[in-house]
């Protein structure tokens, strides 16, 4: 079975504001390339190649310009709109019939994952098919997330949505490969306090019919959410201080499209010719002629 993947691109970004009074959080700069394709990137890791972007009904048009329809790196991109902020959960049921009868994957478009080892988590995850996964990550103010409580086998004992008292220091990234039947799920739970369908209702269903399996993304991974200011800074910083040092990109859909072979060398030049005036497109041109 297939595996799909939908980046939500929503909400109205107002721990941002006033950076995105007019134009959507996942559009913003995180050094040298747009938020969005840093989670694109991650799916593509993950080998998935079908791909839904939910947007405002406000910046749909703007991610169109952007990412295209996909067939620049050999993949299938559409795109909806969510007409309101009414959580995460909502994305399965907006995106019903993209999903069809696949599994799915869904991650925010305002998390930035990085490591080592990473692709073999994503493929591992991918290749579950007859669970779902989420991640726990550890932080240092968990209260910010959903957190899992994790016992030693492994299995998630609790989900909680931003705890007052978190039971454990995991934070939930905005990551989760889903079975198929997440759409029918979602379409089940119930708005929480704050008027959201929240992904942590969903992470429950699963946890209570025993058919959710928590990975732990250890310390040698990067996991940033992007939200605020502060956060914005300081992951581009992060991904300047890599970039710069290793003269290589993060998270860059055209290198994993080459590298998935999507595209060929030829192809992947023409998508670095109108880039050459940044380290970006000059990167694109040296792997493309095989000096990287
Ligand atoms: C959402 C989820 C939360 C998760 C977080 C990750 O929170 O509700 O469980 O830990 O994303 O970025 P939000 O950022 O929408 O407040």
């Amino acid at each position: 079975m297939a595996r799909k993947g939908i980046i939500l691109a929503g909400g109205s970004g107002t721990r941002l504001y006033p950076l995105t009074l007019a134009t959507s959080k996942q559009l913003m700069p995180v050094y040298d390339k747009p938020m969005i394709y840093y989670p694109l990137a991650t799916l593509m890791d993950a080998g998935i190649r079908e791909v839904l972007v939910i947007t405002t009904p406000r910046d749909n048009e703007a991610f169109k310009n952007l990412l295209g329809d996909g067939k620049k790196w050999g993949m299938r991109i559409e795109y909806k709109v969510q007409e309101k902020p009414n959580g995460l959960a909502e994305a399965f049921i907006i995106g019903e019939e993209f999903i069809g009868n696949d599994n799915v994957v869904l991650i925010l478009g305002d998390n930035l994952f990085y490591g080592e080892s990473l692709k073999e988590i994503l493929e591992r995850s991918n290749a579950r098919t007859e669970e779902s996964t989420i991640f726990g990550y550890h932080v240092d103010d968990p209260r910010r997330y959903g957190v899992v409580e994790i016992d030693e086998s492994g299995k998630a004992v609790s989900i909680e949505e931003k705890p007052e008292e978190p039971k454990s220091e995991y934070a939930v990234p905005g990551l989760y490969f889903y079975t198929n039947d997440v759409v029918r799920i979602a379409k089940t739970i119930t708005p929480s306090e704050r008027g959201e369908l929240e992904i942590t209702s969903v992470n429950e269903e699963y946890m209570k019919a025993k058919k959710l399996h928590v990975e732990k993304l250890g310390r040698g991974i990067a996991w940033f959410d992007t939200g605020t200011h502060d956060a914005l800074i300081e992951t581009t910083q992060f991904v300047q201080t890599i970039e710069k040092r290793q003269g290589m990109q993060i998270c860059c859909p055209d290198e994993i499209a080459f590298e998935n072979g999507w595209i060929s060398s030829e192809e992947l030049k023409q998508l670095a010719e109108p880039f050459m005036k940044t380290n970006y497109g000059k990167f694109l041109k040296r792997l493309a002629d095989g000096e990287i």
